[in-house]
């Protein structure tokens, strides 16, 4: 099994005596959809703070890639990044800027390269791999719906093809129709795009192990349990079982 991203003996303090992360191990591997659950405050999105670079590790090393992400140099950073893309709980889309212009910002950005009409041709065909219709994309992000301002915003991640797709709980605070929308949206995209890796952090226990290939559960800023969804039912680990039986019986 290839590795996207290498997580070693990863500890990190903000303060210089809480640890966040307690020496964290994980391989998350590539080409496949990896869910990371856990209680809340346990983690999570420290972790891919870290994996984006966002963060640096107090010890310990993330590769992602194969690259040593916490040694780049800023500039060497902001280039690296152009090989994620992500998907926070808020679309984090521009308001002042159309649906189209939004997917076209990460284009102009890092791609100066590319001619304006063929960014607009890429910008287009991702608005329809998310499924957005044409007839929204002159709409500025609050005349259109939340369910399509995901879409935006998912369409906005896929611009520039990262290899790895990061989502840190794309669901929180919607409506059960919207969340199964946008599961399936995730799911779909990472099936459609060969050989991307994509990460979901996700309160939604159902959800997580309905879609993903593999899934990680923290506790404390470590790795309680990685593998299959069917190893989480297995699992003998009191906290998973918790977990579990306490995710399970809101479906
Ligand atoms: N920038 C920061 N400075 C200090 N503490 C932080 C910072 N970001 C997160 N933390 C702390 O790290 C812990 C884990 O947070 P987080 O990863 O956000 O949890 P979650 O698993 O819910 O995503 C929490 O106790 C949080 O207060
Ligand atoms: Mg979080």
């Amino acid at each position: 099994m290839d590795s996207a991203i290498r997580i070693i003996d990863v500890k990190k303090t903000f303060d210089g005596n809480d640890f966040v992360l307690k020496g964290m191990n994980l391989d998350i591997p590539k080409g496949a959809l990896t869910a990371i659950i856990g209680f809340s405050g346990t983690g999570k999105s420290v972790m891919l703070k870290h994996i984006l670079g966002l963060f640096k590790p107090t010890s310990g090393k993330i590769e992602v890639l194969g690259t040593d992400i916490a040694t780049l140099p800023p500039d060497e950073l902001t280039k690296f990044r152009c090989h994620f893309g992500v998907l926070f709980q808020s679309a984090a889309l521009f308001d002042d800027m159309t649906v189209l212009e939004n997917v076209c910002f990460p284009l102009l950005e890092h791609r100066r390269e590319i001619p304006y009409k063929k960014v607009i041709e890429i910008a287009e065909e991702k608005l329809r791999l998310v499924g957005l219709d044409k007839k929204h994309f002159q709409k500025l992000p609050n005349q259109i719906s939340g369910g399509m301002q995901k879409r935006t915003g998912l369409a906005r991640a896929l611009a520039l093809d990262p290899e790895i797709l990061i989502y840190d709980e794309p669901t929180t605070g919607l409506d059960p129709i919207l969340t199964e929308m946008v599961d399936n949206l995730i799911l779909e995209t990472h099936k459609h795009i060969k050989g991307t890796t994509s990460i979901m952090v996700s309160h939604d226990l159902y959800a997580a192990f309905r879609i993903a290939d593999y899934v990680a559960m923290l506790d404390a800023g470590r790795v309680l349990l990685f593998g299959k969804p069917e190893d989480f039912y297995k699992s003998e680990i009191e906290l998973v079982k918790r977990f579990v039986a306490k995710g399970m019986k809101h479906q």
